[in-house]
């Protein structure tokens, strides 16, 4: 099989290594890659925003496949322009997409089609988003309705708050034409979990769950980010949350999506509160998470790859057997540049000399200087997956991987999994 990766970052290289893992025949190219996805991947230097370079590339090298990593391509049709030139593609179309490109349009779906999640209304002027915050009372969820790359969510304790968020996006366009509508949202309590479904727009097959650590800085504080780490499993997700969540969550999803006549194949990632009354949806995602799939992945012990081809055609999942999970547990620690979220600083060289041989180091923002030196060049820079039979010996192999990831101005959490250790340690 001659196998094409979109995308350049952690998770690229996670999705990279686990198939170049399962087959190390497999024939694997990478568009535009990292320095970490090279040594498992021809990496190509076309970007991942530029579709129609991908789709060249895709038919000139013949690819049996093209699995799509990032959310902005296929938002903006990737799948549906490789489908049109005769080319297998893993991911939705664009039209699917948009339960993640449009909070709007994927909080309507979910209120039309009774999927548990929080009520919200949508505004494109600042009075009506004002009149609604002061109606729901604070705690609230003011959200960019586009794409943010997971920045564009506002947790606001007061009104005055709100009222910020509100200028912020529709006032200032901080997020640009992603904040030009917003959603003011009923805020949920509980904890968050992830959950990775594959599905062919019909059957699926769950992953075993995760949880993200989208706050920058330890104890869950400092402002949102893509994500600074994850665990999984997730003891609080028994098989019973999870067939839960396939039957009020992701089997309404997937009907009214295949009504609307844009059928969702490909992997949909369910973001969950799990609240009192049960699991409820904080957002969907229409892609493999971000740093959630450096542990998924490796705790994987079936071949990925006949299950990406499998999503590609209808029905082509219903005979598929449950994905089969090691019984381990694993822990991916990030480590981000200086001023990420906002501003990461980009250039510093990395050393990696005091890196451990018993942890998978995924690289994300990383680059190759003519000189040949490894720099940094985003705002997660790599993140560190160890796996163990152990919780807490997963979390301390990942983190002295994390720790041994040098450069200058480097910052990372140093309590991955925090509740999963309170837990198990019996905590309240
Ligand atoms: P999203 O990009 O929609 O997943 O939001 C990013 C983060 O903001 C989530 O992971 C939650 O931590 C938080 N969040 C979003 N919506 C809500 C909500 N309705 N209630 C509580 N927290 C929320
Ligand atoms: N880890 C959250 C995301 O991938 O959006």
């Amino acid at each position: 099989m001659k196998v094409l990766v979109v995308g350049g970052g952690g998770r690229e290289h996670a999705i990279a290594w686990k198939l170049k893992h399962d087959d190390p025949t497999v024939d694997l190219h990478c568009s535009p890659g990292n320095p970490g996805i090279a040594a498992v991947a021809t990496c190509h230097a076309i970007p991942a925003a530029d579709l129609d370079g991908v789709v060249r590339l895709a038919s000139r090298g013949k690819f049996d496949l093209t699995v799509v990593g990032p959310e902005a391509p296929l938002a903006a049709g990737l799948v549906d322009s490789l489908n049109v030139a005769g080319l297998r593609a893993f991911g939705p179309t664009a039209g699917a997409a948009r339960l993640e490109s449009s909070k709007r349009f994927s909080k309507e779906l979910m209120l039309d089609a009774g999927v548990p999640t929080a009520l919200a209304t949508w505004h494109g002027d600042i009075p009506t988003a004002r009149e609604a915050v002061r109606k729901l009372g604070t705690p609230v969820v003011v959200k960019a309705s586009g794409l943010a790359s997971g920045k564009g969510v506002m947790v606001c304790e007061s009104i005055a708050e709100a009222d910020r968020a509100i200028d912020d996006m529709l006032a200032s366009h901080r997020f640009g034409t992603s904040g030009d509508e917003i959603l003011v949202e009923e805020f949920m309590e509980g904890e968050e979990l992830s959950i990775f479904f594959l599905t062919d727009g019909t059957a699926y097959r769950a992953m075993v769950p995760a949880q993200d650590h989208k706050r920058l800085l330890d104890g869950d504080r400092g402002p949102n980010t893509g994500g600074m780490g994850a665990y999984a499993p997730v003891s609080l997700a028994t098989s019973d949350l999870i067939t839960t969540v396939g039957r009020t969550v992701v089997e309404p999803t997937l009907r009214a999506l295949r009504e609307a006549r844009t059928p969702f194949r490909g992997l949909l990632y369910c973001g969950l509160m799990l609240t009192t009354d049960g699991p409820r949806v904080v957002e969907f995602n229409c892609r493999f998470g971000d740093p959630e799939t450096q542990v998924v992945l490796p705790l994987l012990t079936s071949p990925l790859l006949p299950y990406l081809v499998r999503c590609t055609v209808d029905g082509g999942l219903a005979n598929a057997g449950e994905l089969e999970f090691s019984t381990d547990s694993a822990v991916t620690t990030v480590v981000a540049a200086a001023g990420y979220p906002e501003s990461p600083r980009t250039g510093d060289e990395i050393d990696l000399s005091a890196m451990p041989d018993d942890v998978l180091a995924f690289h994300a923002g990383t680059t190759r200087g003519a000189d040949g030196r490894l720099r940094t060049a985003g705002g997660r820079v790599m993140t560190v997956t160890a796996l163990a039979p152990d919780f807490a010996a997963a979390q301390r192999k990942s983190l002295a991987g994390a720790e041994a990831v040098a450069f200058e101005g480097r910052v990372l959490r140093r309590d991955i999994g925090w509740r999963e250790q309170q837990r198990r340690a019996g905590a309240p």
